[in-house]
């Protein structure tokens, strides 16, 4: 709980947005300066050892990634509204799966849907932005199987709460790691934006509910935790 209340703080904290996004436009900003000034230098040699078409690529590639930093954020920080409708979860899941069999059959990742044996209640849920948030966790667990592996997906009804659960047969988090995965901006991959699991907690939790996981050497499994009723 407590550690929930604290995570609830850091996604309202400006502060640790602000200084991930400092962080994050810092690097570009630094390399772009970098090779402005070489290109400069490059451009008044009469006899330029080098051509300049690479400095060039350089500062192509870094707008391109302030761009996507400033996309990221103001994604993150847009408070809209849930748009909430009744709707099967199943059909939510069946939808979002589509989306990544391509990729989970490429990388030999076998996927396994489990459903109860009850029939399900419809959910209150705005599909959009929760079928965004599940995918998060799918991308991450197929990401943590790059040679292999398993996606098992499973709803639970327990109470007044449905449980969306993404396990991995991946390497599991490591333990020090463990206490930033919510962060905005943090990212242990070349090319993660580091927001994924932040924009899901922040979906989740604006529809009363909650993240949670369980990590291991053999593997990590993600609980999204949905109130049936509709509370906010
Ligand atoms: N299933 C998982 N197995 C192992 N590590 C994970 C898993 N899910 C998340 N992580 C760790 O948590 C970090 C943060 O995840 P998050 O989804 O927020 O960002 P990202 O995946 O790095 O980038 P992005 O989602 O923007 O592409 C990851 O970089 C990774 O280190
Ligand atoms: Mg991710």
């Amino acid at each position: 709980m407590e550690e929930r209340m604290l995570r609830m703080e850091r996604f309202i904290s400006l502060g640790s947005l602000a200084s991930g996004l400092h962080h994050e436009i810092k690097n570009p900003l630094t390399a772009l300066s970098i090779h402005v000034q070489l290109l400069e230098e490059r451009l008044r040699d009469p006899n330029p050892s080098e051509p300049v078409d690479e400095l060039i690529g350089v500062l192509n590639t870094e707008v391109h990634r302030l761009n996507g930093v400033l996309e990221s954020f103001r994604n993150f920080t847009n408070l809209q509204r849930l748009t909430i409708q009744d709707v099967s979860i199943t059909d939510v899941l069946e939808t979002t799966i589509r989306l990544v069999r391509p990729q989970a059959s490429e990388q030999q990742v076998e996927i396994s849907i489990h459903y109860p044996e009850k029939p399900l209640p419809k959910v209150p849920l705005d599909v959009e932005k929760f079928e965004q948030a599940v995918l998060n966790v799918i991308i991450n667990a197929l990401e943590a199987m790059p040679s292999g592996g398993m996606l098992l997906i499973r709803v639970i009804l327990a109470g007044d709460t449905l449980q969306v659960e993404v396990s991995d047969t991946g390497l599991g988090i490591p333990h020090e790691l463990q206490s930033s995965v919510f962060k905005p901006y943090f990212s242990t991959k070349s090319r993660g934006s580091g927001m994924g699991l932040a924009l899901t907690e922040k979906i989740i939790s604006q529809h009363g509910g909650n993240v949670t996981f369980q990590t291991g050497p053999k593997g990590t499994t993600f609980r999204l935790l949905l109130p049936l009723k509709q509370s906010v």
